[in-house]
């Protein structure tokens, strides 16, 4: 089922007393059902910020969020855990691969986890492997890539379930132009595919040009939505 997310007059501070910062003042929007949306903002602007809390990795510290119109304060753990396992995937800043995995092995995990068959696995794998430009490099650690590949299998990891939502920080930071072309072109083919919804955080033109609409973040303030 494609995913809906409304977040409503949500906050998020970090620390607390006079070294209390806050983030995200008051944000409200709606990602539709299979909607490919650009959060654009300069550094510091709260875009990581408000992916995490989109993506359930952080809570909120004030306000509504709901998934599909179910409060995210109705979830508990097992049903947040299984989500994120299922549903979501996430495309880190800083890839965030595991060191001590090859590249095949980082990208077949999140089928592991979800119980997926060994064969069936391979297949897959094999497949996107060959989408992203990346099989000659399966059986290499994340260590020997360079960092357009690694952003690469990060992608690759992050699509490889189909999530029906995709939180993507940054995807094209460390990729030059045809790569990242390659990575938005199949992350557009899940959208058309299978409906998923997508939220994006950018600052790279070539990546806003290709979203269905953006929203604008400025110290942590929501401005126009165009
Ligand atoms: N874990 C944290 N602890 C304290 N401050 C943080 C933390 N994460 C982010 N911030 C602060 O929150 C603000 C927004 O950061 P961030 O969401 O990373 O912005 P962006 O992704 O747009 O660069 C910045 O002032 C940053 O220093
Ligand atoms: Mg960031």
């Amino acid at each position: 089922m494609a995913i809906r997310l409304e977040l409503a007059a949500v906050s998020k501070s970090y620390g607390h007393d006079k070294n209390q910062i806050t983030a995200l003042h008051e944000i409200s929007f709606t990602l539709a059902e299979g909607e490919f949306l650009a959060v654009q903002g300069p550094s510091g602007s709260g875009k990581s910020t408000l992916l995490n809390i989109c993506g359930l990795i952080d809570p909120p510290s004030a306000g509504h969020y709901s998934l599909n119109g179910t409060a995210l304060s109705q979830l508990n753990t097992k049903a947040r855990c299984g989500y994120r396992r299922r549903e979501i995937g996430f495309i880190f800043q800083r890839h965030q691969l595991i060191p001590a995995m090859t590249v095949y092995e980082n990208i077949a995990y999140p089928l592991l986890l979800n119980g997926i068959r060994k064969k069936q696995i391979k297949l897959d794998v094999e497949q996107l492997l060959v989408r992203m430009g990346l099989i000659h490099r399966r059986a290499h650690l994340p260590k020997q890539l360079s960092g357009g590949e690694r952003q690469r299998v990060g992608i690759a990891r992050a699509l490889i379930k189909r999530p029906q939502l995709v939180i993507a920080d940054e995807p094209s930071a460390s990729l030059d132009h045809q790569h990242a072309h390659a990575g938005l072109q199949l992350m557009r083919e899940l959208n058309r595919e299978y409906g998923a919804s997508f939220l994006i955080a950018s600052h790279d033109p070539f990546v806003i040009d290709r979203c269905d609409r953006k929203i604008e973040l400025l110290d942590g303030r929501l401005g126009a939505s165009t």
